[in-house]
């Protein structure tokens, strides 16, 4: 592990330097939180004038499952350290350049393999590391779907392997069904490798997200730290809202925080995982993980002392981390609601006028009507008025197309 430490001074010859590899809402957070620690930093994507492009010192557009573009940049670059913020990223290349001594990957290219394809990590956090997880198939043709859908029972759950944001998801309610599942699923992936997991619908009371850090202690050795649980909802695979902390009960979150540490454990490396499970009474399933800042973790913005940006930023660089609560709080996304590029935002001040309440509009130059193009967050003596004020204050963000 090759982790910088002491800190340099941007564009000069001491300047620590840190690509990040997607540069959507939460890139751009991480990349805030760089630029604070005067880290000079190198944003990319796929798209110009993504969110992160804009605030970083140099963006870059490639296309980065081409590992041969991605492998030049780095070249031309020369990062302390590679981030990936996106899963759909030339992994393979990657590994290959960490293995030759070349880059440090965040928090290691084995992860980023494992995590862009649902095969890699589930098979990890069932097979080898041995959680519970929901029953599963993987399948290569309709038929191999229809008799892992039979096996795990009905209701099952369709996925690619290669999908985020539930992106070629779909429930399955019977045999019927299935076919138009595979269809689906074949439509949705992010690269057709026509495969996909059927996994047994789990009937969870709630979802959680675990944010956990992997940050250097005193000693030099790795601590793990967990952060206050987070509630959320999705509305067909994609987060609409999210709050901390989530109320568990207290078994189920030491099983929730002894998965997160197994998972992160094997995973290695510095940063901040999301931690994605199901719970049901004192039961918890893991689901998947990111190995970096979650979707649903923008809560933190608002509750945390300090951000999951701010925890990612600070543990990748070797520095110690702070996870402690500051105040219970909830995040609401706002969607584009329009086909446009160029859009702009009505009602920023109402919003602002609901108690205790911040907005981020992303800058996404181009709106589609389920793009998340901001959210809205809040923090509340209690969690409960905290979710209706951010719902309140997201409402009252109106997307409009300037004519
Ligand atoms: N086996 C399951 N049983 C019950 N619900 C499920 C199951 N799998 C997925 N879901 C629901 O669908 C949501 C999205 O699933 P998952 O996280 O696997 O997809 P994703 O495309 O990776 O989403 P994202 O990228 O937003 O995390 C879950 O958060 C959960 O609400
Ligand atoms: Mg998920």
């Amino acid at each position: 592990m090759n982790t910088p430490r002491t800190l340099g001074t941007p564009l000069s010859p001491t300047a620590t330097k840190v690509m990040l590899l997607g540069s959507g809402e939460l890139g751009k957070e991480v990349i805030i939180a760089l630029q604070r620690l005067g880290v000079e930093v190198i944003a990319v994507d796929r798209y110009p004038n993504a969110p992160g492009h804009q605030v970083a010192h140099r963006a870059h557009v490639i296309n980065m499952t081409d590992g041969d573009a991605l492998a030049a940049l780095i070249a031309q670059e020369k990062p302390d350290l590679v981030v990936p913020e996106i899963e759909a990223i030339a992994t393979d290349k990657l590994a290959e350049l960490e293995a030759a001594g070349k880059i440090t990957c965040i928090p290691t290219a084995r992860a980023a393999q494992l995590t862009m394809n649902r095969e890699g990590i589930r098979r990890l956090a069932a097979e080898t590391l041995g959680l519970a997880t929901s029953p599963y198939h993987f399948a290569s043709s309709l038929e191999e779907l229809e008799a892992g859908a039979a096996a795990v029972g009905f209701p099952c759950v369709v996925k690619p392997v290669m999908s985020s944001s539930g992106k070629g998801q779909s429930k399955v309610d019977s045999a019927a069904d299935v076919k138009a599942a595979w269809d689906y699923a074949a439509a949705g992936s992010r690269v057709d490798s026509g495969r996909v997991i059927v996994e047994g619908f789990i009937d969870f009371d709630y979802e959680i997200t675990l944010l956990t850090v992997r940050s250097l202690g005193e000693d030099g050795k790795v601590i793990t730290q967990f952060c206050d649980p987070i509630g959320h909802v999705q509305v067909q695979g994609d987060y609409v809202e999210s709050w901390q902390p989530c109320r568990m009960d207290p078994v189920a979150l030491e099983r929730a925080r002894d998965i997160a540490g197994k998972v992160t454990g094997d995973l290695g490396g510095l940063g901040l995982f999301g931690v994605e499970l199901f719970v049901k009474d004192d039961m918890v399933w893991f689901s998947e993980v990111s190995p970096r800042p979650h979707d649903t973790g923008m809560v933190t913005m608002a509750t945390q002392a300090q951000s999951e940006f701010e925890l990612h930023a600070k543990a990748i660089l070797g520095l110690p981390v702070n996870v402690a609560l500051k105040a219970p709080g909830a995040s609401a996304v706002i969607y584009g609601q329009h086909e446009a590029a160029g859009i702009a935002f009505e009602g920023v001040a109402d919003a602002l006028r609901v108690p205790n309440t911040d907005i981020r509009l992303f800058g996404k130059p181009e709106s589609f009507a389920r793009r998340r193009m901001g959210v809205a967050l809040t923090t509340a003596d209690d969690v409960d008025t905290a979710r209706v004020n951010a719902k309140l204050a997201a409402s009252k963000v109106k997307p409009v197309i300037v004519k």
